[in-house]
């Protein structure tokens, strides 16, 4: 099962009441650990936090409000969920004071106890969510990112933000730009892409009227636009050897001229470079100066490509679907666990920029539906893929028999029933998995003669 499925912890020393409620979180499609004891918990929880913990108020070892007592003094924050009997009333009401949100009372009904676990991770998420500005992500490599703004945010050293294309360079520079003391003055960027060559040092630093055929009249540069802020030279790697040279004076002598203009000027700026070359191979080849490569990599911040990171999709999928579903005007769509891991199945070469656009175009596609996504295959193309065979220890044969699709089928369904535990509606129901119809999946069961295994087997997946 994916990673990203949220992970329930189940304590209960009845073993009838713990294997009951686990076969209920595996049929809303939740992943689900149990435990005997307080104590077996506690090992556990050292090397896993899960998304909540579902605990019977009386342990034999120690109380359900003993161990979230114990929990918080270990700075574990999960949300808990106390299941109580009708003679704990005052208990449920201490652990209410100490912070429990969550209680049942027993016997309570099946899609009551879902909710109240629903709910429960929502909290959870929320609050593991990293915004940080406009940053999302919590993963281990976006929270480095974003210590590293921390940090070098309010001093007025030089960054240098290293990544592939749509992995967020823009935005850390920006997060940068606002975390610090230049933040109410200009941040100015300029794509180093998009220049003509030899309008280049105009654009930098301006120029006087007649200075060159064109100059029509004095014109300001970025240099002087972004006097007091920030300028954000993205895309440097691309910049030609001679306007490396001029860029050095200027980030070594802090001053500069307009173009037809002997007045030198201060540079007032925090420079703030990005690039989605590996520059250190670009000075091994001579197209970088190195001079200017140790000038701009003061500090470096080096951001992961999205495939390197794929934690962070469910958050950032999330959060685009919410944002572009109010944009465009559409009714917000459903992001279903079947969408998120497709989602987490394809590498992303165009990073989060790419995440975005295929989110936007499914928000457009999906009327207020389930989203669903159109992605391209990995590293080749659609028409490879059906053409050849794919690479792995055994060849697809060229063509499948009838016996031999319906047995793929029935593989197929069941695995995907088993997963939601036989229930076909809902959106964690197997027909949304399958992105199908209930009564046509209602339909091929029935004819392939699938059958649900008796609940003591169940228990044992
Ligand atoms: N961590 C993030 N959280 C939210 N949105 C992000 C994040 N990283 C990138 N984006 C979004 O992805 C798109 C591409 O980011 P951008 O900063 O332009 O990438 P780059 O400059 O590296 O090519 C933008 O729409 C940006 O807002
Ligand atoms: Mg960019």
């Amino acid at each position: 099962m994916n990673e990203s499925v949220s992970q329930i912890y189940v304590v209960d020393d009845d073993i009838s009441v713990r294997e009951a409620l686990a076969r209920l979180i595996k049929s809303a499609g939740l992943s689900v650990k149990t435990f005997a004891t307080a104590q077996e918990i506690l090992a556990a929880l050292q090397n896993e936090v899960p998304s909540c913990l579902v605990l019977d108020m009386l342990l034999p070892d120690i109380n359900g409000l003993e161990l979230q007592r114990q929990l918080a003094t270990r700075d574990i924050q999960i949300p808990i969920i106390f299941l109580t009997g009708h003679g704990d009333i005052p208990m449920s009401v201490r652990a209410m004071k100490a912070g429990a949100l969550n209680f049942l009372t027993k016997p309570f009904q099946d899609e009551y106890f879902l909710e109240t676990i629903r709910n429960a991770i929502t909290q959870s998420t929320r609050k593991e969510v990293a915004t940080f500005g406009d940053i999302i992500g919590q993963s281990r490599a976006c929270r480095r990112v974003i210590h590293q703004i921390e940090i070098v945010a309010p001093t007025d050293a030089t960054v240098m933000i290293l990544g592939e294309t749509g992995t967020g360079k823009e935005l850390i520079a920006q997060e940068i730009h606002r975390r610090s003391c230049r933040r109410e003055k200009p941040l100015v960027r300029v794509n180093c892409t998009s220049i003509p060559k030899d309008l280049f040092e105009s654009e930098l630093f301006g120029h006087v009227r007649g200075a060159f055929t064109g100059a029509i009249k004095d014109r300001v540069g970025r240099f002087e636009a972004a006097a007091g802020g920030t300028l954000f030279l993205d895309e440097i790697g691309e910049i030609s050897l001679g306007l490396q040279s001029k860029l050095l004076r200027v980030l070594q002598e802090k001053c500069y001229e307009r173009v037809g203009e002997d007045r030198t000027r201060h540079a007032d700026v925090r420079i703030v470079a990005a690039t989605n070359r590996d520059l250190q191979k670009e000075v091994a080849a001579g197209r970088f100066r190195e001079d200017l490569f140790y000038r701009l990599n003061v500090f470096p911040i080096k951001v992961a490509p999205l495939k390197e990171r794929k934690e962070d999709i469910p958050l950032l999928a999330t959060h685009f679907v919410e944002l572009l579903a109010k944009e465009l005007g559409c009714p917000k769509p459903r992001l279903t666990q079947a969408g998120i891991e497709t989602l987490q199945g394809y590498d992303w070469p165009g990073n989060i920029r790419e995440l975005r656009n295929i989110i936007e175009r499914a928000v457009i596609l999906s009327q207020g539906g389930a989203l669903n996504f159109d992605l391209p295959v990995n590293g080749s193309s659609v028409d490879q893929i059906i053409l050849e065979p794919r690479d792995g220890d055994q060849a697809e044969p060229e063509f499948l028999t009838e016996s031999e699709m319906q047995r793929r089928e029935r593989k197929n369904l069941f695995t995907v029933l088993q997963k939601t535990g036989w229930k076909i509606k809902g959106t964690d129901g197997a027909a949304e998995l399958l992105g199908m119809n209930p009564s046509t999946l209602i339909y091929r069961i029935e004819k392939l003669g699938l059958k649900r295994p008796a609940p003591d087997c169940l228990a044992s997946y």
